[in-house]
């Protein structure tokens, strides 16, 4: 009984000094981690180069975040580093392919389970993931679940409502009373997938249901129920199938530009940054490794308007050789 009451007790005090941590030390210089991917643009080739859309790093800095890229393909000492002098990390979309676990899906995994550690045990360390993010995330939590994508029809850059299935979501409960029904109802949210997380994985993989929460689906043009976004339980991750960072900042597709879409984009930098200064690493790191150092450049591919392009840290072959 004694020994109950102690615990009960502690944590209890723990919990207090958690919030109150969480209220008065917030990171009001938040830097947030931003993972890269082989080049898919013809005149960039995918031997030598990676990349990372900057339609991604502006949605970061309009919540107030500075960028940082992580080299998908940085040995295990470079990614630790990165790590402690970051308050977040953002997986985006992109085609690379996740399924073995590829190089990327690794590299990927080891950041995101660095990051579920500290959750687990009572810190604090954000992750987003955005399309193949979200469908990474999902692989990685299900601890690689073969199947764990569908193929979804029709889903191909388009634009549609979101049906939300939890309105107290962090970022749901955002939205005022007008947004939250205009993204009922209104073709905010932009797709561009052809594969997507249903459900069900969550039957099949139970374990996901210990880390996140299913805030929102969608249907395909044959009636499949998919996952739109997840919130975790208890935990700062966050993953969505559709993309918020569109909205806003790319323009050579269907994105939709209305008042409500940049709304409803706001809302999903805002929230996010807003998680990571409860982060409090600080970043120690020279200055010139972030996304300052680096210009952005129009590609030839029509599907965004600037990206990042960089140099390789080393070749395809060596770095296939890794193992985590
Ligand atoms: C990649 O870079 C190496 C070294 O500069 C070069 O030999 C190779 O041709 C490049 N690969 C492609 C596909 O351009
Ligand atoms: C990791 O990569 C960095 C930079 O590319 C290099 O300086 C360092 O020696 C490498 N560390 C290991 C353990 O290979
Ligand atoms: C993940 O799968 C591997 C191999 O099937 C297994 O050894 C391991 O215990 C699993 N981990 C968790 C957390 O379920
Ligand atoms: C964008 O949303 C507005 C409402 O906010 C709607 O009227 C319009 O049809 C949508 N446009 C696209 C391209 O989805």
């Amino acid at each position: 009984m004694i020994i109950k009451i102690a615990i009960l007790f502690s944590t209890l005090l723990f919990a207090y000094f958690k919030l109150s941590s969480n209220n008065y030390l917030l990171q009001e210089q938040p830097v947030v981690g931003v993972f890269t991917q082989p080049s898919t643009f013809s005149e960039y080739s995918r031997d030598n180069y990676t990349y990372i859309a900057a339609s991604y790093v502006k949605f970061l800095e309009s919540g107030g975040a500075r960028v940082i890229p992580i080299p998908y393909e940085a040995n295990y000492s470079t990614l630790d580093e990165i790590f402690s002098n970051i308050n977040g990390i953002l997986i985006p979309g992109g085609s690379t392919g996740l399924i073995g676990p590829s190089l990327y899906t690794q590299k990927v995994a080891y950041l995101v389970n660095k990051a579920l550690k500290i959750n687990k045990e009572g810190g604090w360390f954000p992750v987003i993931g955005i399309c193949l993010g979200h469908e990474v995330m999902h692989y990685i939590l299900s601890n690689y679940s073969a199947n764990f994508l569908i193929d979804v029809k029709g889903q191909d850059k388009v634009t549609k409502p979101i049906n939300i299935q939890y309105r107290q979501a962090y970022f749901y409960g955002q939205m005022n009373e007008e947004l939250y029904q205009a993204s009922l109802k209104e073709n905010l949210a932009y797709y561009h997938h052809i594969h997507a997380v249903s459900p069900s994985l969550y039957e099949i993989a139970p374990i996901l249901k210990q880390y996140l929460r299913i805030t929102s689906t969608q249907i395909d043009d044959d009636e499949q129920l998919f996952i739109t976004s997840t919130d975790g339980i208890n935990i700062p991750f966050y993953s969505f199938q559709y993309h918020p960072e569109k909205n806003p900042f790319e323009w050579t597709i269907p994105a939709n530009h209305s008042l409500h879409a940049i709304q409803f984009s706001r809302i999903h930098s805002y929230q996010f940054i807003q998680s990571c200064r409860m982060n409090t690493n600080k970043f120690s790191l020279d200055l010139n490794s972030l996304i300052f150092n680096y210009n952005p450049v129009q590609p030839v591919n029509q599907n965004y308007n600037q990206v990042y392009i960089f140099h390789r840290l080393n070749t395809m072959e060596d770095q296939e050789l890794q193992n985590p």
